[in-house]
């Protein structure tokens, strides 16, 4: 059993009155922490009372919202379809700090999300085309033989937009900062908006 020391308490006035900003600074402290994946989070979605979670990256802020990537058409993309209600949460070890946040996605203008593929590396843009997300494939060498043949007919010339492929802003409602303490008293502060204004609430360990 792990005892968390390393941070000096977290006091009620310790944290910023804005949520997104306090997430921002504890997303840089996790870039600096030497971390492989800083921006990975868990995303949870939920249809017929049946969650599924998976990591996707966190790609920045959009205004006050949280922007990830991803195939519209996967098992997620059809789920946040059905329901946009969904969670997300952050866990740094090395920090040890969790952060939980609960809303709602929209898909990103595409403009945003055509501009974010075209700077990833040419390989990716292969990749994301030629995946049907979450499908049964016979075998790993199908998959290969189609981002071949994707790869070869495309030689010399852009890869085309994939109309099932883009972006989701995750609207917060509510975002709770988690950081460890010795005795397992940790410490939990809760943002949750009400009427466009973010309150802050303790919660017990
Ligand atoms: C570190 C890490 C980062 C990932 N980032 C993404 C991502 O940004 N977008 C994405 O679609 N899948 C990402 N994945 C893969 C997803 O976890 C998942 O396998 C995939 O999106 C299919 O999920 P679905 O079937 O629920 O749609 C990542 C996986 C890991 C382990």
């Amino acid at each position: 059993m792990s005892q968390y020391t390393k941070n000096s308490p977290l006091g009620d006035g310790d944290l910023l009155a804005d949520p997104i900003a306090q997430l921002a600074a504890w997303l840089d402290d996790a870039k600096g922490a030497g971390l492989i994946e800083p921006t990975a989070m868990a995303l949870g979605t939920s249809v017929d009372g049946q969650p599924s979670v998976r990591i996707v990256l966190f790609k920045g802020f959009v205004g006050e919202d949280l922007s990830f990537y991803t195939n519209y058409e996967g098992r997620k993309g059809r789920e946040l379809a059905q329901n946009p209600h969904c969670a997300a949460t952050f866990w740094w070890d090395r920090l040890e700090r969790q952060v939980r946040i609960e809303g709602t996605v929209e898909k990103l203008p595409e403009a945003l999300s055509r501009e974010y593929f075209y700077r990833r590396p040419r390989e990716s843009q292969i990749g994301a085309m030629t995946s049907r997300q979450s499908a049964v494939v016979a075998s790993r060498e199908e998959l290969d033989r189609r981002w071949e043949d994707n790869a070869q007919r495309l030689a010399g010339s852009e890869v085309p937009f994939p109309a099932f492929w883009g972006g989701y802003r995750l609207i917060p409602r509510s975002i709770e900062f988690w950081q460890g303490r010795r005795g397992r008293l940790h410490d939990r502060l809760l943002y949750t908006k009400n009427q466009n204004e973010w309150g802050v609430e303790r919660l017990e360990p």
